[in-house]
């Protein structure tokens, strides 16, 4: 097949049923993210396409996307939500303190996490989770919510296979 092992037309086909229980809709969410970086190396691209999937599957989110590990801090990468910061230095933020620490940040409140950097205001919570290979934290996986404790272990586990699914594939 010309564009590799998946039909290039089934990209438009994933549904998203917010309403079923989470652990499904992480499920779905893995399939969907596995059937679209299989085959690819362009990083940017499979994190583009990633950022969108989570986007269209999880309600209640103001931004999700990526930061990426260069030269000792965190770039911006690909996302979906308003424009936000560009570089965060390692230990700084939520972001900063998974990419120092190699540990899922769940923040239930993000005026009380100590550093937080407000990218978009209507934030209220926030969940970000490293993606880690060879034992190096190469980026992170940040979601964003207007409401307070929008996210729960359920969502830290379906985020974090989603991060080991990507570590080779970004
Ligand atoms: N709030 C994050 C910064 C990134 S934006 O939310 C997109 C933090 O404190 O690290």
């Amino acid at each position: 097949m010309a564009h590799g092992a998946y039909p290039i037309f089934s990209v438009h086909q994933f549904v998203a049923d917010p309403g079923q229980p989470k652990p499904e809709l992480y499920r779905e969410l893995t399939a969907a993210a596995h059937a679209l970086t299989t085959g690819e190396s362009g990083a940017v691209a499979n994190m583009a396409n990633v950022a969108a999937l989570i986007w269209q599957f999880l309600p209640e989110l103001n931004w999700a996307g990526f930061y990426r590990a260069m030269d000792g801090e965190l770039v911006l990468g690909p996302f979906c939500g308003k424009p936000a910061c560009i570089r965060i230095p390692f230990g700084e933020g939520v972001c900063g303190a998974a990419a120092a620490s190699g540990e899922s940040q769940l923040v239930a409140d993000v005026n009380a996490f100590p550093g937080h950097i407000a990218c978009d205001s209507a934030s209220r919570s926030e969940l970000v989770v490293p993606v880690t290979r060879e034992n190096r934290v190469i980026a992170v996986i940040d979601l964003d919510a207007p409401r307070e404790a929008r996210f729960d272990q359920d969502d830290r586990a379906g985020i974090e296979t989603l991060a080991r699914l990507l570590a080779n594939r970004i």
